[in-house]
């Protein structure tokens, strides 16, 4: 028998008294007082009070107490005032007085407690996610996450926009992770790889006349995971013809002040602040900056240039830098303690060490005290702009391990005072970003992606200073967060190849590796310009949620593993055979 239901349990209020229902839903928890049985019904719009007392048949009034958690079940009843309010739930002014009950699955005693604030084990929730999935909170971020899809695809099909789908099974993109392969069985030998990004074939398809793209795409990395990193996340993805920085921006704002309205009621101001990368760097230490709180860097060279206190002549006389951050009410909060959990976290960082200057009603005490007088240490308060209260924590060493301990820094200690308030957004660009950078090797490799375009004034730097040229390159961030990245591509085959020689590509390389798009662009490719989101981390962020995991159906675990399915797996008899793959056993 199925119950054919009037309404969820998250639904019936007060002005409802009266009706006959029909609710359908699991038990969230059943509680028998002699005559009486109270159950919470939950479905995916909440929970209703449903409660059974002597008036129900006597059948009805046995079954009801041989209900358990997580019991599946249907309820007829009439909707009535309840004497003791529950002011926590909407639905906390109503109960509903059963007359009949069907049990459509009885259930086994569940292995993770379902509730909303339950810290269980990561890994027994993910195990067991369609028990996890069926929390309110669980439901409503899937459901917030559906809406932000829809908000999407309203707004750029407004805009113009086709929604394509680009292939799965490809040739590895150039995103700088490393690819997921997957071995070809006609071409035994040979494997696809699964795409980082639809890049090349959001190119593609502006060389195409498609004009305007845009795609809600599954994307593949395999690369460390973090809270805002899993292998497979989803972008919302965008390409533009005929389009340059300012036309992709204006775009995206409009996208973010629709999604803020519709999914967070929130009128958002644009057009969003504009910062250049070396800006961002020099203030906040970070390309992603935080700006819901005024803590920033200070550059403290000069300040510092011929002092007595040998760790930072010797970092400038090797050509480093002297940074500072002053944290407004922060000499008492810092404990040594807490300061020395704090050089531990700037240590990974590459920071050697983490001086402090405290400027409290009782004078001013400092980690480096000893190799200062009171007043140099008062003329450093002075340029961080410290007041009493205060404490300014001071990092030395090559430009990037100053930013990067800063930068982390900044944040930590914000989010200690409480600063970082989940219900403030600030997006802002990033732009102008270096067009190349080093890495640990010293091998030059593009810092977004070799198709971004140089800025066409500084081509020289090609040959003269290579790090020093900037890119049409934007990243959209939000409260320290990157939502999102793309830049004006090279549309142009011979700058494109100047470009993938300063990679250090041969033309045997780029011919293997980008061959396709590069003959595409011999038949007349339109200048185009796109981005892409992070639609995981747009939601997260959405929902206050402080991992991506919490808003993706089935993430993976730490492991990179799906412990629902428990993939990865070996594969299945045969499969290597038929595939020409024989595994080397482990060296061990
Ligand atoms: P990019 O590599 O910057 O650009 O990626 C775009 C956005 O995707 C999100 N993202 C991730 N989210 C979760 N887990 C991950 N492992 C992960 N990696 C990236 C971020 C990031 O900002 N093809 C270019 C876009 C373009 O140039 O148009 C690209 O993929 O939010």
């Amino acid at each position: 028998m199925l119950y054919k239901r009037t309404h969820m349990c998250g639904e019936l209020r007060l002005a409802d008294e009266g009706k006959e229902v029909i609710l359908n839903g699991w038990v969230a928890k059943a509680r028998s007082l002699g005559g009486l049985v109270f159950v919470d019904l939950r479905d995916k719009t909440g929970i209703t009070q449903i409660t059974f007392n002597e008036d129900v048949p006597e059948t009805v009034l046995e079954q009801a107490k041989s209900l358990r958690s997580e019991y599946c079940i249907g309820v007829k009843g009439v909707v009535k005032e309840r004497s003791s309010k529950n002011s926590n739930i909407p639905t906390g002014e109503i109960e509903v007085f059963a007359d009949d009950l069907v049990i459509y699955s009885k259930s086994e005693t569940p292995p993770i407690y379902i509730k909303d604030d339950d810290n269980v084990d990561d890994n027994l929730r993910l195990k067991y996610r369609y028990l996890d999935l069926r929390k309110n909170k669980m439901q409503r971020n899937l459901s917030v996450r559906h809406r932000v899809v829809k908000c999407a695809r309203d707004y750029f099909d407004e805009q113009g926009f086709t929604e394509v789908e680009t292939p799965m099974l490809i040739k590895p993109t150039p995103e700088g992770a490393r690819d997921y392969i997957v071995p070809s069985r006609v071409h035994n030998g040979s494997f696809y790889a699964l795409p980082q990004s639809p890049q090349m074939f959001k190119q593609l398809l502006m060389v195409a006349g498609t004009d305007r793209y845009f795609q809600i795409v599954k994307c593949f990395r395999d690369e460390d995971l973090r809270a805002d990193r899993q292998p497979e996340f989803t972008q919302i993805d965008l390409e533009m013809s005929f389009a340059g920085v300012d036309d992709v921006i204006a775009i995206q704002e409009g996208f973010i002040k629709k999604v803020m309205k519709e999914v967070k009621g929130i009128d958002v101001v644009t057009p969003f602040p504009r910062l250049t990368y070396a800006e961002a760097m020099e203030r906040y230490g970070s390309d992603k900056p935080d700006t819901r709180f005024d803590i920033e860097l200070m550059k403290l060279n000069d300040v510092f240039a011929g002092c007595g206190f040998e760790v930072f002549t010797k970092t400038l006389a090797e050509g480093g830098d002297i940074r500072g951050i002053c944290v407004p009410g922060g000499a008492s909060e810092f404990s040594r303690k807490k300061i020395d959990k704090l050089v531990d976290e700037v240590k990974h960082y590459g920071a050697k060490g983490l001086v402090w200057i405290k400027h409290e009603a009782s004078g001013i005490s400092s980690s480096v005290g000893k190799f200062f007088t009171d007043d140099e240490l008062k003329t450093v308060l002075d340029k961080c702009g410290a007041s009493e209260g205060d404490i300014v924590f001071i990092v030395s060493g090559t430009s990037k391990v100053t930013y990067d301990s800063l930068g982390f820094l900044r944040r930590k200690v914000a989010g200690l005072l409480g600063l970082l308030d989940d219900e403030q957004f600030n997006f802002l660009w990033v732009v102008d970003f270096p067009m190349f950078e080093q890495d640990e090797d010293g091998n030059i490799k593009a810092m977004h992606h070799p198709f971004t375009q140089p800025k066409l004034d500084e081509l020289e730097k090609l040959d003269s200073d290579i790090l020093g040229l900037r890119a049409n390159a934007y990243d959209i961030v939000l409260n320290g967060v990157e939502l999102g990245g793309g830049s004006v591509r090279i549309h142009d085959k011979d700058l494109q190849a100047r470009m993938f020689k300063a990679l250090g590509l041969t033309d045997e390389e780029c011919e293997e590796k980008f061959g396709f798009l590069i003959e595409a662009f011999k038949y007349g490719a339109p200048p185009h310009a796109g981005l892409a989101y992070g639609l995981d981390r747009l939601v997260m962020l959405l929902l206050g949620e402080k991992s991506i995991r919490e808003v993706i159906a089935f993430p993976k675990n730490q492991n990179a593993e799906c412990p629902v399915c428990e993939a990865p797996a070996p594969a299945g008899e045969g499969q290597l055979e038929e595939l020409g793959i024989e595994l080397v056993p482990d060296a061990e």
